[in-house]
């Protein structure tokens, strides 16, 4: 599946967000994946700790199409949840949850747990894959040894569009996109919850690729040295909303195609984890999977097919800022559908008052960093294992 977690809506002044077109699904199936890869995707690692408060937590790659990390909310219940740095709240799905799609099917967190405290407040968020909503309680969400410990956060009573994805999302973006703290008037961002500051207010994602069979990782309170080489290149941010920023001076080649990645009021672009693929505005797609041998963009599909045999052959796909190029190879933007297909990393979906995402095609070439302290967001060549 092609998820969007982030909210994909971009507005100065709505705090709440609003409907946008729901990405369709690609024909992607965990079960026509082939047991030996699903194998491998599946491999973890436990839970790395640091003798000081920073610590990181391994991330289960499913298919390259989606990350996810274990939570512990309340008194020790086990949740996933999609760690999303596109969206602001946290929450899971609740023992009442209904929905008509099978997004309530998988485990549910029990709210008589007496760490858990209901507020009597109720929230709905729409995503850019689905929706969600339910009752907002106190307690405590932790992601390895990083714990929030009074958080509000939601439980859910309604799903749509999240089957299969995880049995929760925990939102890594600024308060100002958070209906959550919206709604209860104090601040649900967990990750300010946990505490950080000066240069421990960061937090760093390493996404795995699923031919490795390797975790992914999260770091909160630091980076992992590890997993990256060189530089880490940073770009401002430019509205505390997403982790966005401008890209009206960056501009991109694949092949034989090249331009200006930013457009008239369609400058902005977010890094976003919750996001699967690349999505620029249409002419910016259409030029770049002309340039990579992509097909011509399928709109049942909200993808370009993309031969398979082009992750080992195609050219890489650069993104040039002033001082900086990102450079993705062509393994990291063919994603394979587990059935003889695959789909381009880059896609269409971008305009005005919705930015570009660079989702986890990009994440996967680069260890992305998100630094709180200083407002920016940091790219530096992912160390992969050989
Ligand atoms: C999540 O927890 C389960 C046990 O509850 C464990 O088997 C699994 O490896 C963990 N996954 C990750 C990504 O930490
Ligand atoms: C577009 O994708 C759908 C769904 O995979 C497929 O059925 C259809 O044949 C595709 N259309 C073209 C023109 O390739």
């Amino acid at each position: 599946m092609l998820f969007v977690a982030s909210l994909l809506a971009v507005s100065a002044t709505a705090l709440a967000p609003f409907t946008v077109p729901i990405h369709k699904s690609a024909p992607f199936h965990l079960s026509n994946v082939p047991k030996q890869e699903r194998h491998a995707a599946s491999a973890r690692s436990a839970i790395h700790r640091f003798s000081t408060s920073p610590g990181s937590a391994p991330l289960e790659n499913v298919y390259n199409f989606l990350y996810r990390a274990n939570a512990t909310v309340g008194k020790g219940q086990i949740l996933t949840v999609d760690l999303d740095t596109g969206s602001s709240d946290v929450w899971v799905r609740g023992a009442k949850c209904t929905s008509s799609d099978g997004s309530c099917d998988g485990p549910k967190v029990n709210t008589a747990d007496s760490t858990l405290k209901s507020t009597g407040k109720t929230y709905s968020i729409t995503y850019g894959s689905g929706s969600c909503s339910g009752d907002i309680y106190t307690g405590p969400v932790a992601v390895g040894n990083a714990v929030a410990s009074n958080l509000p956060f939601g439980v859910s009573t309604s799903e749509k569009g999240l089957a299969g994805v995880a049995d929760g999302l925990l939102g890594l973006g600024y308060n100002g996109i958070s209906t959550i703290s919206q709604q209860t008037g104090t601040s649900a961002n967990w990750f300010d919850a946990l505490g950080f500051s000066g240069a421990n207010n960061k937090f760093a994602f390493y996404l795995s690729d699923a031919s490795n069979g390797d975790s992914g990782e999260v770091t909160f309170g630091g980076v992992d040295t590890s997993k990256y080489t060189g530089a880490v290149n940073y770009v401002s941010v430019n509205s505390q909303t997403y982790w966005q920023f401008d890209i009206s001076q960056v501009s991109y080649s694949a092949g034989s195609s090249s331009g200006a990645l930013g457009g008239f009021f369609a400058n902005n672009a977010i890094s976003d984890t919750g996001t699967s693929l690349i999505i620029l505005g249409t002419s910016q797609a259409d030029a770049i999977n002309q340039g990579i041998g992509a097909q011509p963009y399928n709109s049942t599909l909200g993808a370009y097919y993309i031969d398979c045999g082009i992750a080992k052959t195609g050219p890489s796909l650069d993104f040039k800022f002033p001082s900086f190029t990102l450079s993705v190879p062509s393994k990291y933007y063919v994603l394979d559908n587990g059935d003889g297909t695959c789909i381009s990393g880059v896609t269409q979906g971008a305009g005005f008052l919705t930015p570009s995402i660079f989702g986890d095609v990009l994440s996967r070439a680069y260890y992305t960093v998100y630094d709180k302290a200083n407002n920016k967001v940091g790219f530096a060549k992912a160390v992969h294992p050989q």
